[in-house]
């Protein structure tokens, strides 16, 4: 498995099956993200399209044909909040402490930071890994025009 292989690219309606996948996967170890169970492909496509279709960012990591991490940035809930991004993202665990979510959110924060202002990582408490995330963009980020950060939420 070489890290170097995975391709990071925005997400197609033609991956909603390997999407599927891998989302389900994460959420199955039912420690990181708000939902346990996979989607539907009908529930994945539905989504994709939305996001697409709004032209918010989603990007995929694909080892050969298979889905293995994505990261999305959507709206967050309510009009006011029409700026700001919630970033969502996942790396299936055999390829994680590898780049690959490095990558992947660095695609999605830059496509983002054409259509939102601000951008929020939102975490549990105890997910070490993904709270350390933010450091990433402030790694990355040189002075911008537009308004963006990764803000840690603590829930
Ligand atoms: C969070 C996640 C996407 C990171 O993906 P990854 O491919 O492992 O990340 P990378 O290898 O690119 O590492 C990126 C950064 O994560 C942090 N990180 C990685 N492994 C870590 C660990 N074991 N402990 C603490 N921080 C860690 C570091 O900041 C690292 O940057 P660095 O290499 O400059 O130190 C992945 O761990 C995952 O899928 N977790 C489960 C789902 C989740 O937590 N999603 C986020 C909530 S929406």
């Amino acid at each position: 498995m070489d890290a170097a292989a995975i391709l990071v690219r925005p997400a197609a309606m033609g991956d909603v099956p390997g999407i599927r996948e891998c989302v389900g996967a994460v959420a199955g170890e039912g420690r990181y993200l708000a939902f346990t169970k996979p989607f539907s492909f009908i529930e994945t496509a539905f989504y994709l399209a939305r996001v697409l279709d709004a032209g918010h960012p989603y990007f995929i990591a694909i080892d050969d044909q298979s889905v293995v991490g994505w990261c999305d940035v959507t709206p967050a809930r309510g009009d006011v909040h029409a700026h700001v991004g919630v970033l969502g993202m996942g790396v299936l665990r055999k390829w994680r402490e590898r780049g690959v979510g490095r990558r992947l959110i660095g695609a999605a924060l830059d496509a983002a930071s054409i259509v939102f202002e601000q951008v929020e990582l939102h975490v549990y408490a105890s997910n070490d890994r993904a709270g350390a995330l933010p450091q990433i963009r402030l790694r990355r980020a040189g002075p911008s025009t537009r308004r963006s950060q990764a803000r840690r939420r603590v829930r």
